[in-house]
């Protein structure tokens, strides 16, 4: 693996969606300093890195995705002192801390879009991608028309009000499609790359990137996107050397050639992470077929060459919440998996203690259905949780109404809690190299039709066999593995044959060989 950041090398983050994760000003939202005042909590399952979804000032039609200023902290979470002040905090602990960079849109309020509007030409004309003539719609996209004196469509990359920023066209066909090196689309990779260095020099010490894999248009094989990534990555190189970027592109043959330290399997996407946890069989579900996102992934190691990891999260504020397919004793096993394979794990807030998806709830801020995945955070069992003061009609989201919803507080001294299995598991990965970030992966039985998964981790002449079977009946392995000693158990003991190991049903094992 090239260079890189070498606190990347054993990273396992914790995902924050800030509006529901600790709120310690009354207001029913979650803050800046609700997450300062649970670093220890993070600290003490184990995890050294956080991910935070956007807390920068926006009219919130996307929960944050739709930013109106790059450079200030919503003031509904705080200031960009208390954000400096939590990265402090959590170096103090440790713990790194990715932002959520949105480079591809903004919000329509954003002032260089209200510049972009006007009939005059001026510094933002290009900042946006823009037809030429308020009858011409952008091919493929949706756009917005007739909103300004300005004559054109302007093109949009998400929602309506989500305006996209021009970075240029791969190959330009019309007019009105500017190269990728024309002076707008250049103006605007510096605009973003002075964002970038505003915060890394505030202590921030990398971010997620919303849409990665979607800035440069009319680029097919994401050439352009590819290039202009790997501009980013030299500057980075360059000047901020410890910074670590994530990419939500889900094609890490892709993303890490770009540049990208990491990317994610996703919900969307070749990779068939939906197979695992969220279809109607579910391979930790017990029933389903894991061999074709084994085959897939196989095929994305290789062709990504090792330049970065894959990681594949437990789940995130996008889709439905991993309990909502997968329960029990399977939740652990999941994790089992999730927290023993190659590349930077990542847990959804709340995801440790098998918080549910919650159907039904109404949309908020742009949620739909991703509303039921990001309800508030289940500390105790006072009031709210223990997630705010506010009455709980002022809430960001419901809590869950359940009554025997899952808290922190029940599941921190259970032993047999969820969320002790996955600090077990964080705890075992972190003794092991061969079990980290960087570890060596070969399977030795791909999951088809239910059968167990296992593989062999290995680093620098350490070898481990994790073996998983989420199914209800034993399963043999073949495997002329010789087991020195079995690092972490779940569920009844292996039967260890000469040429085989023996599954009981619902059980994963760990032994260095
Ligand atoms: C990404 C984000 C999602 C957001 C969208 C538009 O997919 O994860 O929450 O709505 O981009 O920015």
């Amino acid at each position: 693996m090239g260079k890189r950041p070498e606190w990347l090398d054993n990273a396992v983050f914790y995902e924050i969606y800030p509006q529901s994760f600790m709120d310690t000003d009354g207001d029913g939202i979650g803050n800046i300093n609700g997450i300062t005042e649970k670093l220890p909590y993070i600290k003490e399952l184990g995890c050294n890195a956080l991910w935070i979804n956007p807390c920068f000032d926006s009219p919130f039609g996307d929960a944050g995705y739709d930013v109106s200023d790059y450079y200030k902290v919503a003031p509904r979470y705080g200031t960009n002192d208390d954000i400096v002040k939590m990265f402090e905090e959590a170096h103090k602990l440790g713990i790194h801390v990715l932002l959520d960079l949105v480079p591809g849109h903004t919000s329509w309020d954003h002032p260089w879009f209200k510049e972009s509007m006007k009939a005059e030409r001026n510094e933002y004309t290009d900042r946006y991608i823009w037809t030429d003539s308020i009858w011409e719609e952008p091919k493929g996209y949706g756009s917005l028309r007739g909103i300004s004196d300005r004559d054109g469509s302007c093109l949009v990359n998400f929602f309506s009000h989500q305006p996209a920023l021009n970075y240029g066209f791969y190959k330009p066909e019309r007019p009105w499609q500017q190269a990728m090196d024309a002076e707008g689309p250049m103006a605007t990779r510096k605009a973003m790359m002075d964002v970038i260095r505003f915060w890394l020099s505030k202590g921030c010490d990398g971010f997620r990137v919303d849409m990665a894999g979607s800035l440069v248009k009319n680029d097919e094989d994401s050439k352009g996107t590819i290039a202009l990534w790997q501009d980013v990555r030299n500057f980075l190189d360059k000047e901020y050397p410890n910074a670590a970027f994530v990419s939500e592109w889900g094609e890490p043959d892709k993303s890490l050639q770009a540049g990208f330290h990491m990317d994610f399997l996703l919900h969307f996407g070749p990779s068939h992470y939906n197979d695992l946890f969220r279809c109607g069989k579910p391979y930790f579900g017990g029933e389903g077929d894991a061999s074709e996102f084994v085959k897939k992934y196989l095929e994305s190691y290789e062709k990504s060459e090792r330049k970065g990891l894959i990681c594949i999260p437990s789940g995130n504020h996008d889709m439905e919440r991993l309990a909502y397919y997968i329960h029990d004793d399977r939740l652990k096993i999941a994790f089992a998996f999730l927290l023993s394979m190659p590349g930077a794990p990542y847990i959804y807030y709340g995801d440790e203690i098998g918080m549910r998806y919650i159907e039904g709830l109404t949309s908020k801020e742009g949620g739909y259905s991703r509303t039921g995945a990001r309800s508030p955070m289940q500390w105790d069992d006072s009031v709210n949780a223990g997630f705010s003061s506010a009455p709980a009609n002022d809430l960001y989201i419901p809590i869950d109404p359940d009554a025997k919803r899952p808290t922190v507080k029940k599941q921190i001294t259970d032993d047999n809690s969820l969320f002790s299995e996955v600090k077990k598991l964080i705890s075992v990965r972190q003794s092991h190299k061969a079990l980290q970030n960087l570890g060596d992966i070969e399977f030795i039985s791909d999951g088809a039709n239910g059968k167990p998964l296992a593989y062999i981790r290995s680093f620098d002449g350490e070898k481990i066999l994790v073996a998983i079977n989420p199914a209800d009946n034993p399963a043999e392995i073949k495997t002329d593995c010789n087991i020195v000693e079995q690092i972490y158990k779940f569920g009844e003991d292996p039967e260890i044959k000469k040429d085989s190991i023996v599954l009981k049903g619902k059980a994963v094992v760990f032994a260095l060989i």
